[in-house]
């Protein structure tokens, strides 16, 4: 891929300097206490090419919780450990209008595998003798993906949402009621709340993000970490319900499959292109980054991203 680094950079600087005007709008997530715990004008970006170039801007250093861009782990993992059509007969693929954390979108099985219900029965069909390996699985899983080696359990985070957790304790069972799994609830609940706080820089999500984009292979020494057949299916997923109820306008506006977690960061995937990456967490109504929802959308304009144009 060739491209002139100088010219890049420049339009992603003047991407962010547009970006400013949403400074201040939004409120960052109070429902997980220690999520406040954060100045909530932190800001980070990151692009990095399918040929593993990294172009970074804002505070770089900083380190935040994935939140809900876990599920795209735990639904890699469920699908590498089960035949894909029996993680799907467990939860749909469908878009949904409700919130994240809503108990509506759940029939015969959850909608799709980016709301809680989905991913919470995703994280109940990852293999491992107990917990601890599971969530070894899944960490070593994210430190692998984002080449960003010293991703660790948010011990803070993690206990704070344990305490706050009851809306995901009724979708948990509830899940189990309906036999959609057949696990321990709170074992299942616990391994999807670690894996929601798996520490990431800002570098590191767009790498996982870049590694979509590349088929699933490593940016930097092309070793293959995840089947094409899965990327395939994550991607599309990201793209039909990634950012929940604000999906289908997100993908009309800014047109780069998506992944949004309520600490405020966003992954996007351009395949054949590009990983990205957002820290920024004041939220709209939806749960989603109101910076970094409008910062993807000048910079899918601007460099020519939006994947449909
Ligand atoms: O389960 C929860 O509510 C959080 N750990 C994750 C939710 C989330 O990130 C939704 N994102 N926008």
């Amino acid at each position: 891929m060739l491209y002139n680094r100088e010219l890049i950079c420049e339009k992603l600087e003047n991407a962010i300097e547009k970006s400013k005007d949403y400074i201040g709008m939004g409120e960052p997530a109070s429902y997980i206490p220690e999520l406040l715990n954060v100045d909530s004008d932190n800001f980070a970006f990151s692009l990095v090419t399918t040929n593993g170039d990294a172009f970074n801007f804002g505070d770089e250093n900083i380190v935040f919780s994935i939140q809900s861009i876990s599920k795209i782990v735990d639904l890699i993992i469920a699908l590498t450990d089960n035949n894909p059509q029996d993680v799907y007969e467990k939860v749909g693929s469908e878009p949904t209008k409700y919130e994240f954390n809503s108990l509506v979108p759940i029939g015969d099985r959850a909608a799709n595998p980016f709301i809680n219900a989905g991913a919470i029965t995703t994280t109940s069909m990852i293999f491992g003798r107990d917990n601890d390996e599971r969530f070894e699985r899944i960490l070593n899983f994210y430190q692998t993906i984002s080449d960003f080696k010293e991703s660790k359990l948010m011990e803070d985070v993690f206990d704070s949402e344990m305490k706050t957790t009851d809306r995901n304790k009724a979708i948990a069972y509830y899940l189990k009621s309906k036999n959609i799994f057949t696990a321990n609830p709170d074992e299942v609940l616990e391994l999807y709340i670690k894996s929601c706080s798996i520490s990431s820089d800002i570098e590191g999500l767009a790498t996982m993000g870049a590694v979509l984009a590349n088929k699933g292979y490593a940016v930097k020494n092309r070793d293959m970490l995840v089947p094409e057949s899965i990327v395939q299916i994550v991607v599309s997923q990201m793209a039909s319900c990634g950012m929940y109820e604000n999906s289908g306008d997100y993908l009309m506006n800014v047109g780069i499959p998506s992944k949004s977690g309520v600490s405020g960061a966003i992954v996007g995937v351009v395949p054949g292109v590009c990983g990205l990456a957002v820290y920024s967490p004041r939220l709209d109504k939806t749960g989603n980054s109101v910076r970094g929802k409008e910062l993807f959308k000048i910079i899918s304009q601007d460099l020519g991203l939006n994947i449909f144009v």
